[in-house]
C-alpha cells in the first residue's frame, strides 16, 4: 500500500493528475472487428465474384454451432447463411427438434460463394479457414455440427463416407464435433432427414450436457 501512495505521489509530482482507465475490447467488438476484416476480404478469388460476404450469423456465445461449406446463390444475395432451400430445412428440422435458430451460431468454411455453387477449392478452403477459426475460438462453444464433407473434414480430418463419419463425436481442441449430413443431400435424398433428426437430438443432449 506504501508503495503505491508513493508511486501516485511520484505520477503527481511529475504532473500526471490521473491514469486512463484501461479499456477492455469485448468479445462483441473482436467479433466485429474480424466480421469486418472477412467483408473486406481479398484473400482468394472468390472476392471476385461474390456479391455479399456472408460471414455467419446468431448468438456469439451459443452453445452450438452449425458449420456448413459454402454459401449458395440465395446466401450470396443476402449476405446470410442457410436462407436458400436447403437453409429452409435446416431451419424447419431445428425447430422440429427444439432449437431455436437464433440461440445458436451458423457460419460456414468459405465466406464468399464459389461461382455456379461448385464444390470449394483447396486453396480457397486454406484461405479461409482463419475466420472460421476465430469465430470457434471466440465463441467457444460445447459442440459443433458439421454440415457435410467440407466441414467435416475441416474440424475433424476425416476424410471418409458422411454415410459412416455422421452422428459420431470428434474432438475440435476441447469442443466436440459430430457430423451431419448437408441439408442439401437431405433435399436430394428425403428418406436421410430421419437419421439427420436424430443426429441432432444426439447434438442437443451432448450441448446439455
Ligand atoms: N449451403 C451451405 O453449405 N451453406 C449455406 O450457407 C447455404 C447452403
Ligand atoms: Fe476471403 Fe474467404 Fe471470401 Fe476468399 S472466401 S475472399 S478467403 S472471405
Amino acid at each position: 500500500m506504501r508503495e503505491l501512495v508513493e508511486l501516485l505521489c511520484f505520477y503527481k509530482d511529475i504532473g500526471v493528475e490521473y491514469m486512463q482507465p484501461v479499456k477492455f475490447t469485448s468479445k462483441e467488438e473482436i467479433f466485429e472487428e474480424l466480421k469486418e476484416e472477412a467483408l473486406r476480404c481479398k484473400k482468394c478469388e472468390l472476392h471476385k465474384t461474390r456479391t455479399n460476404v456472408v460471414f455467419g450469423e446468431g448468438d456469439i456465445n451459443a452453445d452450438l454451432m452449425f458449420v456448413g461449406e459454402a454459401p449458395g446463390r440465395d446466401e450470396d444475395l443476402q449476405g446470410r447463411p442457410f436462407v436458400g432451400r436447403a437453409g429452409r430445412l435446416l431451419r424447419d428440422l431445428l425447430k422440429d427438434v427444439g432449437i431455436d435458430a437464433k440461440s445458436v451460431y451458423i457460419a460456414n468454411c468459405l465466406k464468399c460463394r464459389p461461382p455456379n455453387n461448385r464444390d470449394p477449392l483447396p486453396e480457397e478452403l486454406i484461405a479461409c479457414f482463419g475466420y472460421l477459426k476465430r469465430q470457434i475460438e471466440l465463441i467457444q462453444p460445447k459442440v459443433i455440427a458439421t454440415l457435410g464433407r467440407y466441414s467435416t473434414y475441416e474440424l475433424t480430418n476425416q476424410k471418409g463416407a458422411l454415410g459412416t463419419l455422421r452422428g459420431k463425436v470428434f474432438q475440435y481442441k476441447n469442443i466436440k464435433v459430430v457430423p451431419l449430413y448437408h441439408p442439401a443431400y437431405l433435399l436430394r435424398n428425403p428418406k436421410a432427414i430421419e437419421i439427420f433428426i436424430e443426429d441432432l437430438k444426439k447434438v442437443k443432449s451432448l450441448m446439455m450436457q
